[in-house]
């Protein structure tokens, strides 16, 4: 159902990693704003369901964010359905958890290849589609701000998405393309529920958090909506924290009373 409040009438939206998780959620969220969106993914068959659920103006479309090729075959397919692309959101990804002794070149290249890659080729596909301007907006993390043991792969794939952002804002700004990247930190998916991340301390972990709880997906779309909307025009090359103030800095411990 669109809201009156629709900010995104007229857009045309692609959201990679859409089946779930922040990318589904920011795809719902921008078909409530009356935009066309395109949700893209590997998992077809949740992709398809959730895009039925939305109706109207929701279609899916698999796309491996690795794969150059289906880059091109969805825009193309976009352009001609008359839906030529003015936002990309590139929320596809995953993670993993090791040390640098532990992480096999292939999980490092993985990690690489997805997180990293994939928002390369969205960027190069953004900037031939959007003949008219437009709006990227890019999935970083806390972890790509903030280093974080453990997390290397991750966070080096994360890091290299900020640089990519700023790269690209300056590249295309003449294009009247803005890129911006949202910096989540930890946000209620599925992408913790891996063996790696088992041992976590959630608790202890979700204390640290000054906010004192994780986030919801629909929390980071709203910021996503923020970026890919004319709300945000004169926003581009930034990174935005959506981290319950984690990375704001640190307080002081306090002696637990006798
Ligand atoms: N959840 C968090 O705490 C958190 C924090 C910071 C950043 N992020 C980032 O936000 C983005 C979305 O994360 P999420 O929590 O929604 O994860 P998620 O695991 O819930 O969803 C990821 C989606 O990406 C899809 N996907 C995986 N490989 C793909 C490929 N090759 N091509 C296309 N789609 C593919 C999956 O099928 C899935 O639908 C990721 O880039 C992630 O790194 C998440």
């Amino acid at each position: 159902m669109t809201t009156h409040d629709a900010r995104l009438r007229d857009k045309c939206a692609l959201v990679t990693g859409a089946a779930r998780g922040i990318g589904a959620a920011t795809a719902e969220l921008f078909h409530a704003h009356g935009a066309t969106v395109y949700l893209c993914d590997v998992d077809d068959e949740t992709g398809t369901s959730v895009a039925a659920k939305l109706g109207a103006g929701a279609h899916y479309l698999h796309l491996d964010v690795t794969d150059e090729a289906q880059w091109t075959r969805a825009t193309t397919e976009m352009a001609d359905r008359d839906h030529p692309m003015s936002i990309l959101v590139n929320s596809a990804g995953a993670a993993s958890k090791a040390s640098i002794m532990q992480t096999s070149l292939a999980e490092l290249r993985r990690m690489i290849d997805l997180n990293l890659v994939g928002t390369f080729l969205g960027l190069q596909a953004a900037g031939a589609a959007m003949t008219t301007g437009g709006s990227v907006v890019n999935l970083s993390s806390l972890r790509g701000v903030l280093a974080t043991a453990e997390l290397g792969a991750y966070g080096a794939s994360k890091f290299g998405v900020r640089a990519l952002t700023r790269v690209a804002a300056l590249e295309f700004a003449e294009s009247n393309i803005r890129v911006n990247a949202v910096c989540p930190g930890s946000i209620d998916t599925a992408i913790t529920a891996g063996a790696d991340f088992a041992n976590d301390d959630m608790d202890a972990y979700v204390k640290s958090i000054p906010l004192q709880r994780r986030g919801l997906p629909l929390e980071v779309a709203k910021a996503i909506l923020f970026l890919a909307s004319d709300d945000s025009s004169y926003v581009t090359g930034t990174d935005l924290m959506i981290d319950g103030g984690t990375s704001a800095g640190a307080r002081t411990p306090k002696r637990s009373s006798p």
